[in-house]
């Protein structure tokens, strides 16, 4: 049996949508993006919604929106992907490494305050695998005057406390990349209850030219725009919107699916002594977008690669998430050390990601169990 790390949840459904578009003939940017964004932040409960071809680039007009500029510091956890990082390089400000707590992954607020200085002008706080960044701790450190921008990549659907993740947020970016909860191949999402910045975020996607220019093709547009500010390319495209549009719809289910999954593997790894539980906080809910399985290699006689490995050869593809960034050589060039995030390190060595897809049958879930548990058996110390 062959079981990939991630398979996507497609169907009729979404095969209808795009057909339906490359049909109407208007496939860039257009009247299903307008219909995305909007049924999009209907159900978020957000008061703006801008899409953008990917969450990079919503995190990267998130800073631009908030006006970040040379010198600068922004705050990012270890545990992240390059995106949340390199975006701040764009803008030659300096990214502060900050480390996460190892019981959930996530970015502590301890650490912000540790690190924060007169520089500091944002935190990104990552939902890391779903689960929600304590933001009322955050919010509290980083008050008026530095902006709390969250990287949602992971996060849809996502509590905290009864909120919903985006809801209310500064500025809250998505991913709906391939592997993600809710896809449109590539894409993203950038929440807020700003209007400046949304109305800036929308010009800045399409060369900062006027919001509507778009529809400079159609009989209700005009050829004439101004350009006020250098903006990018990085708008949606109505072909990705009609995806999202039909993916939206089966949310919930796919949401519930991945649910069922966390809860069989939590169940049966709770019986494991090498099996180090992962942490969900109480009053938050996951979006389950990884599972991640933390093994105590103290007890074993492999390190997390080898166990990678060996779930490998019986066709059980694993993940890492993340390698934290001070391991990069581009982050140890800007003087970061693995010495200083104990946390991270802790996790690094002992974690890795398990297949979690709403697809997943339930003979592939216990195949999967059933393989982690012998391989810890065989390898006991
Ligand atoms: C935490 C995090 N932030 C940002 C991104 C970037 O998303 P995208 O590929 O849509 O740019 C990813 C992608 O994997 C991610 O995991």
């Amino acid at each position: 049996m062959i079981i990939p790390f991630h398979k996507p949840y497609i169907g009729e459904e979404e095969i209808a949508e795009v057909t339906e578009t490359i049909k109407i003939g208007w496939i860039t940017m257009g009247p299903k993006t307008q219909e995305f964004e909007k049924i999009f932040s209907e159900y978020i409960g957000a008061k703006y919604a801008v899409s953008v071809n990917s969450c990079t680039a919503a995190l990267h007009l998130a800073l631009r929106a908030i006006g970040i500029r040379e010198g600068d510091e922004v705050i990012v956890p270890a545990m992240t992907f390059a995106s949340t990082a390199e975006i701040i390089l764009y803008f030659k400000a300096r990214p502060v490494i900050a480390d996460v707590d190892p019981k959930t992954h996530l970015l502590m607020p301890s650490e912000v305050y540790r690190k924060k200085t007169k520089k500091t002008k944002a935190v990104i706080a990552v939902h890391y695998g779903g689960q929600p960044v304590d933001m009322d701790a955050l919010k509290k450190i980083t008050g008026n005057s530095i902006r709390l921008i969250e990287d949602a990549a992971h996060a849809l659907p996502a509590y905290y406390k009864d909120r919903l993740i985006g809801s209310n947020g500064e500025i809250v970016c998505f991913s709906f990349y391939a592997t993600k909860t809710l896809t449109t191949g590539e894409g993203g999402m950038l929440t807020t209850r700003n209007k400046k910045w949304a109305e800036r975020v929308k010009s800045l996607r399409l060369h900062g030219i006027t919001s509507d220019a778009w529809k400079r093709y159609m009989a209700t547009g005009t050829w004439k725009y101004d350009i006020r500010e250098m903006g990018y390319k990085y708008n949606m495209t109505d072909i990705n919107a009609a995806m999202g549009i039909a993916q939206l719809r089966k949310l919930q289910k796919m949401m519930e699916l991945r649910e069922k999954i966390a809860e069989k593997y939590n169940e049966a790894f709770s019986k494991i002594e090498e099996i180090i539980p992962y942490v969900v906080e109480e009053n938050r809910k996951s979006a389950w977008h990884l599972y991640p399985l933390r093994i105590d290699v103290n007890k074993l006689k492999i390190t997390r690669d080898e166990f990678v490995e060996k779930l490998k050869q019986r066709g059980i593809i694993a993940s890492v998430h993340f390698i934290p960034l001070y391991r990069f050589s581009l982050y140890k060039k800007l003087g970061w050390c693995y010495k200083d995030f104990p946390g991270s390190e802790w996790i690094f060595k002992r974690t890795l990601s398990l297949p979690i897809y709403p697809g997943m049958t339930d003979e592939e879930i216990n195949y999967v169990i059933e393989n982690v548990i012998d391989i810890i058996t065989k390898n006991r110390k």
